[in-house]
């Protein structure tokens, strides 16, 4: 590898001190292979992964039936961790494979009968969104899409797009293009007056970024590990409790009913925000995705949004200094963890970076991602290789 890691003492003034931020940097191995920023797309695995993967094979080689009490006890408390960072309830959460499962229960629990058919989206959501919810268009779902191909969010075109046809308002809360946040009282606000829900795809957000759903009264919202949770492989599902009761998924599982674990058919629904669970779940995937979990609850999430903005805004000066366009917003309160770059030959761009142990991603736009565990050092080694990677 032709790069050298910059050294992890400098770091952005704030919350965190230089020896609690060096023990962070610690637990996480990548980051002595390389300058690791692209969070966005897949976070650093912490260490004591291992551990769990060791204990996880331990438990197969010496197999008893009773293992699955425990590993529903590791679920329940994954589950319960992520609410806790939510701000909502223990009980509200529920974890599947991934974010598409999910968002396709959540969308099975409606009927889209008209006048209430519309599903209104942004062009600016991962594909999934538009794919799960074109799909129910057999059931009548329709799908209203506001954006004008580029990579702003309109929030006045998104909420005059909402009205007494509109069942569900879906978007990001920080898009996976351009990093741009919604403007979420106001949305919620919008949606809830025209008698719509919030569905809230938070997977670039949650773990990077505060969202205390409770105080915003947000309906469903979802999300996964691999990003800014520094897990894998697994995505989690709010539901607002009081609209639980309300809601009957159609595509559900066993696991979703109240005598599951008698193996008895149900004849109700299991309490609380299991009733969005499905088959067999997979514990394997939450009880890695708690390290990361952990590690991030114990630095706090207003410390981590500290953290990230120093580092996205020193993106931002030294894209403008190297005269490199940004195309996420700059303000601080309408960008999330990532920040957009407009680069010629973007794909490339990003393979001349990694090939100097400069890790980044490229999705139309390169997408640089600093975590908590990152320095001003790394952000500064990452504009100086793409001054000089970049075509002249
Ligand atoms: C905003 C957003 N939603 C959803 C996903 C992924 O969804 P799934 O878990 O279904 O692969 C991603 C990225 O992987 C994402 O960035």
């Amino acid at each position: 590898m032709s790069q050298t890691c910059p050294s992890p003492q400098t770091v952005a003034p704030g919350p965190l001190d230089a020896a609690a931020h060096a023990a962070l940097r610690a637990e996480f191995p990548l980051l002595a292979t390389c300058v690791y920023l692209n969070n966005n797309s897949t976070g650093a695995a912490p260490r004591g992964v291992e551990r769990v993967l060791h204990e996880y094979w331990e438990t197969l080689r010496t197999w008893r039936d009773d293992v699955w009490m425990g590993w529903h006890d590791g679920l329940d408390r994954y589950a319960d961790s992520i609410a806790a960072l939510l701000g909502a309830p223990a009980g509200s959460v529920v974890t599947d494979a991934n974010l598409s499962t999910l968002l396709a229960r959540v969308a099975s629990c409606f009927d889209y009968r008209p006048p209430r058919d519309r599903v209104v989206t942004t062009d600016l959501e991962y594909p999934t969104v538009p794919f799960v919810f074109r799909a129910f268009g057999r059931y009548g779902a329709r799908l209203d899409v506001v954006g004008d191909g580029g990579p702003h969010l309109d929030q006045d075109a998104l909420e005059a797009r909402l009205d007494e046809r509109t069942l569900l308002v879906c978007v990001s809360h920080s898009s996976f293009i351009s990093g741009a946040t919604v403007d979420l009282p106001r949305l919620v606000a919008r949606a809830h007056d025209v008698g719509a829900l919030v569905v809230l795809d938070a997977f670039q957000t949650v773990g990077v970024m505060p969202l205390d759903v409770t105080a915003l009264g947000v309906d469903v919202v979802l999300g996964g590990a691999h990003k800014w949770l520094c897990g894998v492989s697994t995505a989690f599902l709010y539901v607002r409790p009081d609209l639980v009761p309300k809601l009957e998924p159609a595509a559900t599982g066993w696991q979703a009913g109240d005598r599951a674990l008698t193996f008895q058919p149900s004849t109700d629904w299991a309490p609380a925000a299991r009733r969005f669970a499905g088959g067999t779940p997979y514990p394997v995937t939450s009880l890695i995705s708690q390290v990361g979990l952990d590690l991030l609850a114990g630095i706090g999430i207003e410390a981590i949004r500290h953290h990230s903005l120093a580092l996205t805004q020193r993106v931002l000066e030294r894209a403008d200094e190297a005269g490199v366009k940004v195309v996420s917003p700059t303000a601080p309160h309408r960008r999330g963890g990532v920040v957009c770059l407009d680069v010629p030959d973007g794909e490339a761009v990003k393979r001349r970076l990694a090939a100097r142990g400069v890790i980044c991603s490229w999705r139309g736009y390169l997408r640089v991602g600093p975590h908590v565990y990152n320095t001003i050092d790394e952000v500064d080694a990452f504009m100086d290789a793409l001054v000089e990677v970049l075509p002249r």
